[in-house]
């Protein structure tokens, strides 16, 4: 039920802001880099969009061809084994109208490298929706829990992790991913925060009070944009565009 709700909470919001990007925009060809099972690939190839999936995961493109079958848009999902670092070679140099990459440059080798492909695949103002892990969110979220000199090698940890068995290879800062991406040639359009609240607000209280999942919702959409509350927020959801 928790992660339920986390994962619709960041679908809501993210979704929300990449279709406001792209909106008016019909039949665009979408690079999902570690789209994973299609939860997002899917839809927009709902909506009428052309969408490549590179994933080196094959179970997950399996899963990603079943979801797309489903719901009959199998010609127009594509998924393609592969590495961020094989992108450009695997979807093709200024083949994007968008790229996606939604909680993957946290595990890639070289995330530097992985932005840069991001690039060379995007057409002239092509869109970036990128979604990463925030290191405050973690060092909060190990501080509340008790485990405090976990949270302070967080908080120090050039990577944000916060030990050797921190199964995350690590998290970013608003700056730190804003510099990369203009070093990258990105132009940042929008920065949100997603899951502010989600992971804090007791599971217990949200569903079984009454009206309380909405409430929750509309309060993570308020704070998104919010600067003092998206630098709590567990990710961190940039447009950019190339
Ligand atoms: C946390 S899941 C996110 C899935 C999807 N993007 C989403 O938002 O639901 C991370 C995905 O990245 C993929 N992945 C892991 N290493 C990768 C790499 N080096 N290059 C591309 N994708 C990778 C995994 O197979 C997995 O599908």
């Amino acid at each position: 039920m928790v992660e339920r709700r986390r994962r619709s909470v960041r679908t809501a919001l993210v979704g929300e802001a990449l279709r406001a990007a792209l909106a008016g925009r019909a039949r665009l060809d979408i690079v999902d880099l570690g789209g994973g099972t299609g939860g997002f690939a899917v839809p927009l190839a709902v909506e009428g969009h052309r969408v490549t999936v590179v994933d080196p995961s094959p179970d997950a493109l399996a899963s990603l061809e079943r979801r797309a079958r489903d719901e009959g848009v199998s010609e127009l999902v594509r998924g393609v084994q592969g590495d961020a670092a094989e992108l450009p070679g695997l979807a093709g140099e200024s083949s994007a109208d968008a790229v996606l990459c939604h909680g993957v440059l946290e595990v890639v080798d070289d995330p530097v490298q992985a932005l840069q492909a991001m690039a060379s695949v995007l057409r002239e103002g092509g869109v970036l929706s990128l979604l990463v892990a925030q290191r405050n969110a973690v060092v909060l979220a190990r501080a509340l829990a008790g485990h405090l000199a976990e949270a302070r090698i967080a908080l120090q940890d050039p990577d944000g992790r916060w030990g050797a068995t921190d199964p995350m290879p690590r998290r970013f800062d608003e700056a730190g991913i804003t510099g990369q991406l203009a070093d990258a040639g990105f132009k940042v359009q929008t920065v949100h925060g997603v899951r502010t609240f989600a992971d804090l607000v007791p599971s217990a209280f949200v569903d079984s009070e009454p009206g309380a999942a909405d409430s929750l919702a509309e309060l993570e959409r308020a704070a998104s944009r919010h600067p003092a509350f998206r630098a709590l927020a567990t990710q961190l959801h940039i447009l950019a565009t190339h």
